[in-house]
């Protein structure tokens, strides 16, 4: 699986302790940056990331900013990408078992580490069901 991840100045805390916990099992990455907290903008993170993502570069992509709101609604104007904002485990998994969510978005100021890091390894780790999902995927695309 290839893995593409970025931040704002309000998510760079989290993203690094995703990329950490990331290394720690052997799942490569690539990140987009900003590597301090000095301040960006967050679209100038979350496009580059959906379009990588939507041209087939990269399987997943992770976005994170102070709320994950910014970072979401940026990359869903991106066609072909279905990026979830996901602040809890049962959601991370529904996400990906209807959506076929392809980017995940979390917000740094509103969910602590422990759970972040849990919600990021119950995303990667579900596959999408297909089915009466995929059929409606379609609709979206449409
Ligand atoms: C930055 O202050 C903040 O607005 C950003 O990280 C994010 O929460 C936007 O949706």
């Amino acid at each position: 699986m290839k893995l593409v991840i970025a931040s704002d100045h309000g998510g760079v805390n989290l993203k690094k302790a995703i990329t950490e916990h990331l290394s720690e099992q052997g799942i490569e990455y690539t990140d987009l940056g900003p590597d301090s907290t000095a301040s960006v903008d967050y679209p100038d993170y979350a496009k580059p990331v959906a379009e990588k993502v939507a041209a087939g570069e990269y399987d997943k992509g992770i976005l994170i900013c102070g709320t994950g709101i910014g970072m979401s609604i940026t990359a869903n104007k991106t066609k072909g990408i279905r990026c979830a904002l996901v602040h809890d485990t049962f959601s991370a998994k529904a996400t990906r078992q209807h959506n076929d969510s392809n980017i995940l978005a979390m917000g740094e100021r509103v969910i602590g580490q422990g759970l972040a890091l849990e919600i990021v390894d119950t995303w990667l780790n579900t596959e999408f069901e297909g089915g009466r999902h995929e059929r409606r995927i379609c609709k979206i695309e449409e």
